[in-house]
């Protein structure tokens, strides 16, 4: 086993009521994956993520408590994973903005959700950002701060959202450079190929957005009665019948274990009829479900014991890494306690560390007595200063020969800068010919 762990976190959208699909094609391996014990597990119910969409407060409440409960009831164990809520932990808005500070705006611009908004506007001859939010915008900002504070490794997802990944990666790896250290943890999607998506009442898949789905915790009746509205094809009983494209078939396999499945397959080789592979349905699922039925009943019925779980999960996740770590950031950005500065000396400093890092560069002027000059400059400093020439011509022969090292200092009509040796000015004409060379280089097919 690794020394530490790798960190694996899924983020929860709190929108919508879970179906089987979720349960099926979500809730249940990530349960089962962070059992592993050589992962350290973190999940959070992505409510802030969630305004976005949905902006009628009763139901966000409600369904923040709904999927907790359900993630609960499924079996995750808050005293070995991480679970929590983002709201509760202010940290990651504050990293938010600072990732925001080095996002490239084109890169948020090709966001899929943001382009697809712009597509539709333009197809509707409206204005491209017409009805846009900047949070729908910045939403992938936000999603790498969620990652990112806690340097995770990996990230389940689904397909829609790798290019989410992609972006995490990318501000952090811009705010590693651009702060000098790496922060973070360049984080990997993980893509689960074999995860069954589950297909609905109408035998597309499972989703809200066509209306298709069956609520994990339906009550008994209800559930009985979706299941017999699941499409079939019209064969009578005694006909054969075809587990392939059988909505029926798929979500039953997905609820029964290999043995029970291969005996369902039989029967409908042997002609079951629909109302009774129906009924047979049915019953798995419940058998299935009611236990978990039973514990999420038992857990929406006391909010408040969700509600100590998730604060006491952002508690203790907030004093082991988050407020540490933004400690951490808010220093290395520079948001920092004023008391040691003293302001002469380390001003100075600053300029001269600025002065080292800026690239050296010649500059040529005309003073206002006519004539032409030249300095070369690295950040503020001058280290070299010319004498007068009457054409700029001359002026540029006098730069180029400096430059080829074909004009010895002490014979070019230049004076030193103030404080400047000629050990520095040779650095700097080294400089400028290193990175003539690297562009020549660049340059070459
Ligand atoms: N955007 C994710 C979704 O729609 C939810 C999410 C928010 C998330 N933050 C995350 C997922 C961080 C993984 C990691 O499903």
């Amino acid at each position: 086993m690794p020394a530490s762990p790798s960190r694996v976190l899924t983020g929860i959208t709190t929108s919508g009521t879970p179906h089987l699909g979720n349960y099926v094609g979500a809730v249940r391996p990530a349960i089962a994956a962070s059992r592993d014990p050589g992962s350290e597990s973190f999940f959070f119910l992505a409510d802030l993520h969630s305004l976005i969409k949905a902006q009628d407060p009763a139901r966000t409440q409600r369904s923040t408590l709904e999927i907790a409960a359900t993630w609960l009831a499924a079996g995750l164990d808050p005293q070995r994973v991480w679970f929590y809520r983002q709201s509760d932990i202010p940290e990651i808005t504050e990293l938010t903005w600072y990732l925001t500070c080095v996002a490239g705006k084109g890169i948020l611009n090709r966001a899929h959700a943001y382009k697809a908004a712009v597509d539709r506007n333009r197809a509707d001859g409206e204005d491209d950002d017409a009805g846009v939010t900047a949070g729908l915008f910045m939403y992938p900002v936000l999603m790498a701060a969620d990652i990112l504070i806690f340097n995770a490794d990996r990230v389940p997802v689904g397909r829609d959202q790798v290019q989410h990944i992609e972006m995490a990666r990318d501000f952090g790896q811009r705010f590693n450079h651009v702060y000098g250290r790496d922060w973070f943890t360049l984080p990997e999607a993980v893509v689960e190929a074999h995860v069954a998506t589950l297909p609905g009442l109408d035998g597309r898949k499972m989703s809200k957005s066509y209306g298709n789905t069956i609520p994990l915790f339906a009550p008994p009746e209800e559930l009985r009665k979706l299941v017999f509205s699941i499409v079939t094809d019209s064969r009578a009983p005694g006909e054969a019948k075809d587990v392939e494209g059988s909505a029926l078939y798929e979500i039953y396999r997905a609820f029964a274990d290999g043995q029970d499945a291969a005996a369902f397959a039989a029967a409908f080789a042997d002609g079951i009829a629909w109302g009774e592979a129906k009924q047979r349905l049915a019953d798995l699922l419940e058998r299935e479900i009611a236990p978990l039925r039973e514990r999420y009943l038992d857990l929406v019925a006391r909010p408040g014991d969700i509600e100590d779980i998730l604060r006491d999960g952002a508690r203790r996740l907030r004093e082991r890494y988050a407020t540490p770590l933004l400690a951490q950031l808010r220093e290395a950005v520079g948001l920092r306690d004023l008391s040691p500065l003293r302001l002469d000396a380390d001003h100075a400093d600053a300029q001269a560390s600025s002065a080292r890092a800026a690239p050296p560069a010649f500059k040529q002027y005309r003073e206002a007595d006519g004539r032409f000059y030249f300095k070369l400059v690295q950040g503020d400093r001058v280290l070299l200063q010319s004498h007068a020439f009457d054409a700029p011509r001359d002026a540029g022969q006098a730069i180029a020969a400096l430059r080829r090292g074909g004009l010895p200092l002490a014979q070019a009509p230049v004076a030193l800068g103030e404080g400047t040796g000629e050990a520095d000015v040779r650095a700097a004409l080294d400089a400028l010919a290193a990175a003539d060379a690297d562009r020549a280089a660049k340059a070459q097919p």
